[in-house]
């Protein structure tokens, strides 16, 4: 037996089986492949036939002891095939840069593996994996369809962008309108609120079936949900302070919401959702912040537009990421566009209500000629959402014609 070398020894003094010498046997074992040696050095005589029996119930091979010199037991043992799973490779260590860590420091020395297994669970990517636990239904397991690299910075950036919807608004500076802008402004404050509900619903359904080795792309949705609470937070504030109630929930948004909340993949709705739907809600954000009566309003639009472009990245990225890796998804893509058009068949345009109070809101009054002028600004700001859809598609990487069909088949709800 004395021939046989032994990988790593770990010296257990007159620690017994049960006092201790556990804790310094098993993370030694663990740091080998299955079948490879450990020696164990000990003083302690009860080891002798201790050890024996803990290796035949944890399924280690036990392969004897000799006496060495100052009376020393140097038991060898062999690690058995079906013990806690070892890692192959350890990670690089984690070092902060200038006194900060950033989740993207992390993907550098714990990248995310191209393919998830079910049987990992919710081990944190890099732990090691004791075999034989569960499978878990997660369904998003490919790196390709559901993380793209970007997620980290998204994430990072999406941490440090959080903001206060009770203090950071300088509330106190809201005054009264005239009647037609505070109706118009309640009206818009509450077409936002509905559908921030919808951005709130829609991505949280995701975030069950992306495997925990992805975590990034959780956290990142987590950081969308708290944003997308924050914002029905203040455009609900903001409409009831206008003193006139809430605003008409039209039957266009109603459908157009749910046919984006029964849209099953996590690809195609991130299309619908963020690229399409929160990409034309930033033209429309700009035009309110354009327009607002007063500075708090200005502000919460410029805020909220800051989150929307972070939502709107990670769509980009996620479509973009996906396009390259899989060139059948433009299809998919399109033909989710063309399904949720055809499921809002005869709805009309934007629903009247919205269209007349930014028409109002442009105006700055209901007089005429302000109307006239509030009018065109509303034309206008439809078209500057149609090229700027189409601009974004074509950055996500498809055609031209591809975009045009595209921007032109989008809901007239904006989201
Ligand atoms: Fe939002
Ligand atoms: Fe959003």
């Amino acid at each position: 037996m004395s021939a046989k070398a032994a990988a790593i020894a770990v010296d257990c003094g007159e620690l017994p089986l049960g006092g201790g010498l556990l804790a310094l046997l098993r993370p030694a074992l663990n740091e080998l492949e299955p079948g490879g040696m450990l020696a164990v050095l000990s003083r302690a005589t009860s080891v002798r036939e201790d050890l024996a029996s803990w290796c035949r119930a944890e399924r280690h091979e036990y392969l004897g002891v000799e006496t060495i010199d100052g009376g020393i037991d140097r038991h060898l043992i062999a690690r058995g095939e079906f013990s806690v799973a070892n890692q192959t490779s350890y990670e690089s260590q984690l070092k902060p840069r200038e006194g900060k860590l950033t989740a993207s420091d992390v993907l550098d020395v714990a990248p995310l593996p191209l393919t998830a297994d079910p049987y990992t669970g919710f081990a944190p990517r890099g732990a090691r994996v004791e075999p034989g636990g569960p499978a878990y239904p997660f369904t998003l397991n490919e790196r390709d369809h559901a993380a793209p690299p970007e997620v980290a910075k998204l994430y990072d950036q999406a941490v440090s962008g959080q903001w206060d919807a009770t203090r950071d608004i300088p509330w106190d500076e809201v005054k009264p309108l005239p009647f037609p802008l505070a109706q118009a402004l309640a009206q818009i404050m509450t077409f936002l609120a509905e559908n921030e509900l919808s951005a709130l619903y829609v991505p949280a359904r995701f975030i069950p079936r992306i495997h925990p080795v992805y975590a990034e792309v959780a956290m990142f949705l987590a950081s969308q949900l708290a944003d997308e609470a924050r914002h029905i937070d203040v455009f609900l504030k903001r409409a009831r302070l206008c003193g006139v109630g809430l605003g008409t929930s039209s039957v266009t948004t109603s459908r157009s919401l749910l046919s984006l909340m029964q849209t099953e993949d996590f690809t195609e709705s991130s299309f619908l959702l963020s690229v399409l739907g929160e990409g034309t809600f930033l033209d429309l954000l700009s035009f309110i912040e354009r327009y607002a009566p007063d500075e708090p309003t200005g502000e919460l639009m410029r805020r909220a537009k800051n989150d929307e472009s972070r939502h709107v990245h990670f769509g980009l990225a996620h479509v973009r990421y996906g396009l390259a890796n899989d060139p059948n998804l433009y299809g998919r893509l399109e033909a989710a566009v063309r399904r949720r058009a055809a499921a809002l068949h005869g709805v009309g345009g934007v629903p009247a209500p919205v269209q007349d109070a930014l028409t109002i809101l442009a105006a700055g009054s209901a007089e005429p000629e302000a109307v006239a002028r509030g009018h065109e600004a509303f034309r206008e700001l439809l078209e500057t959402m149609h090229a700027s859809r189409i601009r974004r598609l074509q950055h996500a990487g498809f055609t031209a014609e591809q975009a045009e069909t595209i921007s032109e088949l989008h809901t007239p709800n904006f989201m």
